[in-house]
């Protein structure tokens, strides 16, 4: 991976942060992007010291709000470095309903959101260092359920795995519907599944359950190292280099929940998301910026 620059989201904790670790183990140049610059310092120099490679750099933003996603975009652009692979990992699972400065529910915000209007603002600067990947983390949560486009903001029902399952989903008719409107771009995009993983997912929740949830994880789940596995090799394989529209589980492609395969949703969401995040993408690939339309 050396003269590679990977751009990695969430990876101030769990699979982010083991992706980051092992992609500059691998020699490639890491950004890492994340909300708290204080925690991605920190990060930067502990991925220095157990790799030997340079700190990672830093690119602060908030994707619970589409205007920094913007801002923090527009700021990589203008550096003028060159992008090889967005890792779009960051996640949330929220017991309770919120909501972001956009009016938007957090987990759809962040989770769906976040991958898409980064991706997208970052479509021009990967497209003209292509061949390059966009891997985006789902889950086999994916399988939960089908969306609600009547509640996609989950204002009239939440629960919150139901939520985060959507959301997983959602990550899924991205990775479809851009693969498609990316071909022959020479940018790929891949999802994967890591697996059950012991990390800081949902312990941003109070309750008795959760505890009971972090104990059990942590006795029964893979590590980050070992679960960050199926990323690094989206991220990485030579074999890859022209695969688009794959969901891999345990570094091998694997088919999803038949919800997932639903062209329709995939394309009524994608309409949704261009109008929310207020960036679209022609036929021909071209990003467009748009007005932002209200939740
Ligand atoms: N853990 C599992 O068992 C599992 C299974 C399947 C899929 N996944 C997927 O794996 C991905 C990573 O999850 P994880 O388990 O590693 O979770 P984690 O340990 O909780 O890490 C989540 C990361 O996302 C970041 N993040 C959350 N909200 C953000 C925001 N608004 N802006 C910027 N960064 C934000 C967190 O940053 P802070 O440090 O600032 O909080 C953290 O770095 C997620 O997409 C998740 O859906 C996980």
């Amino acid at each position: 991976m050396r003269g590679k620059i990977c751009l990695v989201t969430g990876a101030t904790n769990g699979l982010g942060r083991a992706t980051a670790t092992a992609l500059a183990a691998r020699g490639a140049e890491v950004v890492l992007l994340g909300r708290n610059e204080g925690r991605c310092r920190a990060v930067s120099a502990e991925i220095a010291t157990e790799t030997g490679a340079f700190p990672p750099t830093i690119l602060v933003c908030d994707l619970a709000s589409l205007a920094d996603i913007a801002r923090a975009a527009d700021e990589y652009t203008a550096s003028g470095r060159r992008l090889d692979v967005l890792v779009n990992n960051a996640g949330v699972v929220n017991r309770q309903r919120r909501e972001t400065v956009d009016g938007l529910e957090e987990t759809f915000a962040v989770n769906h959101l976040g991958y898409f209007a980064l991706a997208l603002r970052l479509l021009p600067v990967l497209r003209a260092n292509a061949p390059t990947r966009i891997v985006n983390v789902a889950s086999h949560a994916h399988r939960f359920s089908p969306l609600d486009f009547d509640d996609l903001q989950h204002e009239r029902h939440y629960g919150a795995m139901r939520v985060y399952g959507r959301s997983k989903l959602a990550n899924l008719y991205f990775t479809f519907e851009l693969a498609r409107r990316l071909e022959g771009s020479g940018v790929t995009v891949n999802a994967v599944h890591p697996g059950a993983v012991a990390t800081g997912l949902g312990m941003n929740n109070e309750g008795l359950l959760i505890k009971v949830a972090s104990v059990l994880s942590r006795l029964f789940f893979r590590a980050p190292g070992d679960a960050a596995a199926t990323s690094i090799h989206a991220a990485t394989a030579p074999e890859l280099i022209d695969q688009t529209g794959l969901y891999l589980a345990n570094s091998a492609p694997c088919e999803p929940h038949a919800h997932a395969r639903d062209r329709a949703a995939a394309a009524r969401l994608w309409e949704i998301s261009e109008r929310l995040a207020g960036v679209a993408l022609d036929d021909d690939g071209i990003v467009r910026l748009e007005r932002r339309s209200q939740p």
